[in-house]
């Protein structure tokens, strides 16, 4: 049962990850480890409540049942200790559409968000495509190890500074933020009245060893200034089913939030992320388990496999999310030209640091939510290219 090593063609599907690489990558033939989709079929307990739904074959207007919100709250309780009420739940139809709203709900045109590159790309278009200031407080990184430069994060704000976005676990560096980190960060924000949107999309996606805390189980006082962005896409699996929640214990930001999804009418979502988002978090915590084993299995032969092979490549341990941070700044290689390498020559096709913002130019973010086999193939494909660099 659940076979992560099967390989399942995907190619014909209108899936991004492989029928876009032509666009993309200027080519068909990279092995494709670049958008934040796995290569493994969804849970089948997801897959047949979704064709059990297909035997109705009636497809009409529909609410969100109660099993809906109770599988969401059962979930964040039992995996992050954090006790979510029903009526904190907001759907929405994906968390960059979230962000968006955040921006739109909390902010005024003119106002500055801040957000911390190297960091998942849309958090910036979350600000600057509704008129709103984009301020960066750039990651530091000592030895491999990213973290949150507090000094550079209290010089930053003004009082036009009315939200911080963050990815918890961050997506791409893969920290899992401490516990001191995430209090330190809730104390300034608090201190000079700030917002934060905690993007938590890759929340269960937790490597062996490591503990995610959600920002707003702190205290009440920083669940009164916290909204969380959760879906169970990643996890399991079914990001094309764009079912998101917005958790908002504050009354007041949660008005504000719904109104604006009110608003555009956007609520609706659909059957099939219902119906599979129930089951996902109603019966998944044994697949997942098994997940994150393979998972880290792969990191840990990347990880191997440069260190034993291709020492100019330096992978940062992600302690959370099937992506891995590649230090290649050995090469040298300018952005373009960095991405060029792998797309020409190693017939890789990953994300490239620099469109993470400041602090990326250097990395590649490579997708490891993929087969052993696949893995395998694509970093003697690298070691191949590299060696004729030496
Ligand atoms: C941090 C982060 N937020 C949001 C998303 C995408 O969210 P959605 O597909 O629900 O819009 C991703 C996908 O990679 C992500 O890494």
């Amino acid at each position: 049962m659940w076979d992560f090593d099967e390989p399942v063609a995907r190619e014909g599907t209108d899936c991004i990850k492989y029928d876009r690489r032509q666009e993309t990558f200027g080519s068909k033939d990279v092995i494709p480890m670049w958008v934040a989709d796995m290569d493994f079929k969804c849970p089948d307990f997801v897959v047949e409540s979704l064709r059990n739904r297909t035997e109705h074959e009636i497809f009409g207007y529909s609410y969100r049942p109660p099993e809906y919100y109770l599988s969401i709250i059962n979930w964040i309780k039992s995996r992050h200790n954090w006790k979510v009420e029903k009526e904190w739940i907001s759907f929405c139809p994906g968390v960059v559409p979230a962000l968006n709203f955040c921006t739109l709900g909390f902010t005024e045109p003119g106002d500055s968000i801040i957000v911390q590159p190297p960091v998942y790309f849309p958090f910036f278009s979350a600000a600057e495509s509704h008129g709103r200031k984009l301020i960066y407080n750039k990651l530091i990184e000592t030895d491999g190890k990213w973290s949150i430069d507090f000094d550079s994060l209290v010089s930053a704000i003004t009082t036009k500074t009315k939200m911080i976005i963050i990815s918890n676990p961050h997506n791409p560096v893969g920290r899992v933020w401490s516990l001191a980190e995430l209090n330190n960060l809730a104390d300034i924000c608090i201190e000079k009245n700030i917002l934060i949107i905690s993007d938590e999309i890759h929340c269960d996606l937790i490597l062996p060893g490591f503990i995610h805390t959600p920002m707003a189980s702190l205290s009440e006082k920083i669940a009164s200034k916290t909204v969380t962005l959760i879906a169970p896409s990643k996890t399991f699996n079914l990001a094309g089913l764009s079912t998101s929640s917005v958790i908002i214990p504050d009354p007041e930001l949660r008005k504000s939030f719904n109104r604006v999804i009110d608003n555009l009418h956007i609520g609706g979502g659909n059957i099939f992320g219902t119906v599979a988002s129930i089951a996902a978090y109603t019966h998944g915590e044994k697949w997942l388990g098994k997940l994150m084993l393979y998972i880290d299995d792969n990191i840990e032969y990347v990880i191997d496999y440069c260190r034993n092979m291709i020492p100019e490549i330096i992978p940062v341990k992600p302690e959370a999310t099937y992506m891995i941070w590649l230090d290649c700044r050995k090469f040298q290689m300018p952005g373009k030209e960095l991405q060029n390498f792998f797309i020409q020559k190693a017939g890789v096709g990953m994300n490239e640091g620099s469109t993470f913002g400041p602090g990326g130019e250097g990395f590649m973010r490579m997708n490891i939510g993929t087969t052993h086999n696949t893995i395998k193939k694509a970093m003697e494909q690298i070691e191949k290219a590299v060696s004729e660099l030496r």
